[in-house]
């Protein structure tokens, strides 16, 4: 599958008035495609640090920068791509398989994530090695 296909951009509305913004993130096939079971946020992270570099099997997630900006490089064993999450009504969609990395964190960055699935340690694939074997003949 081409990587294009396996992530996506996805721009919220901000319902926001005089007295401040407010963006809405809804579940389940309206806003995003999948029913949140997770939610985790990561802050103080700064711009030595890279974190992920994991994929995992079955988790979707949805990723917002809800305050200031971090880089997220993307891989299926084939393509790669960068993208900078810096506004906090920009979301990217990660389908399952896909090999991610989050890195350049601005000081204040706070980087949340929304998943399809609780916490499940054995369907993380944390060696880049076993992830291109388990993805050889499937992109
Ligand atoms: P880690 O996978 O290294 O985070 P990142 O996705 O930023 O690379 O997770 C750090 C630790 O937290 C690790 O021991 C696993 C644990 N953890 C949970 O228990 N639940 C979670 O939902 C997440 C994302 C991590």
């Amino acid at each position: 599958m081409k990587l294009k296909e396996q992530y996506k951009l996805i721009y919220f509305k901000d319902l926001g008035d005089e007295r401040g913004n407010l963006v809405v993130i809804e579940g389940a096939g309206w806003d995003i495609p999948f029913d949140i079971k997770r939610v985790f946020y990561i802050y103080g992270s700064d711009s030595t640090v890279i974190r992920g570099q994991h994929a995992n099997r079955e988790t979707e997630f949805l990723l917002v920068n809800v305050s200031e900006s971090s880089k997220v490089r993307v891989d299926n064993g084939l393509e790669t791509a960068v993208i900078e999450l810096n506004q906090p009504g920009m979301g990217l969609y990660l389908s399952p398989m896909i090999w991610k990395d989050m890195y350049d964190f601005s000081t204040n960055s706070i980087l949340l994530v929304l998943c399809s699935r609780h916490y499940d340690e054995k369907e993380y694939i944390r060696d880049y090695q076993e992830y291109l074997r388990e993805i050889k003949g499937k992109v």
